[in-house]
């Protein structure tokens, strides 16, 4: 199994990379991804996840907050 990696970036989301499943606050499956971006300013309209890191692997330059 491979590492998984959850790098904070200042002033943006908190991007996953490698396999994860989101569960959401009702024990719910949302997604299963290989990587994704989850949002900390609270502002997506796609919470849990960030909607301005559209493609991790090609832009991680965000600043959303
Ligand atoms: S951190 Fe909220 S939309 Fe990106």
């Amino acid at each position: 199994m491979s590492k998984t990696i959850v790098r904070i970036l200042e002033k943006g989301p908190f991007v996953i990379e490698g396999e994860v499943e989101v569960i959401g606050a009702d024990g719910q499956s949302l997604a299963t991804k290989n990587g994704c971006a989850i949002c900390r300013c609270g502002h997506s309209k796609n919470a849990p996840f960030c909607e301005v890191v559209l493609d991790i692997s090609k832009d991680r330059t965000v600043f959303c907050m």
